[in-house]
């Protein structure tokens, strides 16, 4: 900004949504905040949003028979959930199966109680799933957890109903338990979003985390849930009860009304496939291989190795995050590098814009500022 005073910078590096919660979420929570009863802990929380989790399970997601009293719990956010988790789960010495690129917490935590890590890449040759047969046996005996997040973050793929059959399947077979963060869950381009939950036996093995943030634009709010395997949703319990003493009553039920509101994020993720339809055209026209995912707010690209500049200039470079340095100090376009499994930028369509019609000169503002360069791949 000093460099380049006055300039706008585009920030497509957001991970988080550019709007706020909807009014009438708002409302909910100032009139739940004005009763006595919703003042005190919450510990691991009432009914309220126990009952709208299970009722949204089964309307949006299409899972039946989740019991609210014992298969679900709130969170406070599904970070919280992931930092909690390893307590009940990772032994030292036991192993975890997390994903690369990907979102690391509770990795970062079984690594503190001397867990051990084991990374599967995600890679465009396998859909951005990843491997589960790959596995080598001496880790397979180690290891306790699965760690799954689709729609991902930050890849932007979905997941199928056949890979998390498969993952069920091999969850199964060795014993693992599957957690899959759904961060994302309902914010889908076509179709129905999908749960993990929804396939057959997935609650014999795993359980699902939900969360308001993504979903209802409440980031800052701090609420979600965890659903699923009985067993592992009271081990949870157990734990976050000698952890936090849960999310404020009325925070809880304002996310419950939300639960039993999903056209608010059916109108969330409408305008997140608009902003992606029109960017992809944008990275496409230069030269990037950009195609639009079906979910999330993401699109992740793979990054150039070299630009070639209006005035002739050839920059090479050896990683996504030289790409992403180079786009923002010379380009004022914000991005974040990958460079766990292959060179990639993530781009997110969470940038702040004020209507439509800003949002539409945001972006052809990216494509004037990339307009003289050519990226070589
Ligand atoms: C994959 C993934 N999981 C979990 C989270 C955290 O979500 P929450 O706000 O529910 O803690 C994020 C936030 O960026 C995320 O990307």
């Amino acid at each position: 900004m000093a460099a380049h005073p006055g300039k706008e910078i585009i920030d497509m590096g957001v991970g988080e949504p550019d709007e706020m919660a909807f009014p009438e979420v708002v409302e909910k929570l100032c009139a739940e905040a004005r009763k006595p009863e919703n003042r005190g802990y919450a510990d691991n929380g009432d009914m309220v949003l126990k009952e709208a989790a299970a009722r949204y399970l089964e309307r949006v997601c299409g899972v039946r028979g989740i019991n609210p009293e014992t298969e679900v719990i709130h969170s406070i956010g599904s970070k919280a959930a992931l930092s909690i988790l390893p307590a009940a789960l990772i032994n030292p010495g036991d192993c975890v199966l997390m994903t690369i690129p990907g979102y690391p917490v509770f990795g970062t935590h079984a690594k503190y109680y001397g867990g051990l890590v084991h990374n599967l890449p995600l890679t465009e040759e396998n859909h951005f799933l990843p491997d589960l047969d790959s596995v080598p046996k001496d880790v397979l005996g180690k290891t306790k957890v699965l760690v799954l997040n689709y729609p991902n973050n930050p890849t932007g793929a979905s997941a199928t109903l056949e890979f998390f059959e498969k993952a069920v399947a091999f969850a199964r077979r060795n014993n693992i338990v599957i957690i899959h963060d759904a961060a994302y869950a309902a914010l889908v381009f076509e179709g129905k979003p999908l749960s993990f939950l929804a396939v057959p036996g997935a609650k014999e093995v795993g359980i699902e985390l939900h969360s308001a943030s993504k979903s209802f634009n409440m980031t800052g709010w701090r609420c979600g849930f965890v659903a699923g395997n009985e067993r592992l949703v009271k081990a949870y319990g157990d734990l976050k009860d000698n952890t936090d003493s849960g999310q404020f009553l009325a925070i809880q039920h304002a996310a419950a009304h939300g639960l039993d509101h999903p056209e608010i994020t059916e109108k969330i993720a409408a305008k997140y496939s608009r902003r992606m339809s029109a960017l992809v055209q944008v990275l496409a026209q230069a030269g990037f291989n950009a195609r639009k995912p079906k979910g999330s707010f993401f699109l992740y690209v793979n990054a150039p190795q070299a630009a070639v500049t209006g005035a002739g200039t050839k920059v090479e470079f050896a990683n996504a995050e030289a790409v992403s340095q180079w786009l923002i100090t010379e380009k004022l376009i914000s991005s974040v590098p990958w460079d766990d499994a292959g060179a990639y930028l993530r781009f997110s369509v969470t940038f702040v814009a004020k209507n439509e019609a800003d949002e539409a000169r945001i972006l052809g503002e990216i494509q004037q500022r990339v307009n003289d360069v050519k990226f070589l791949f």
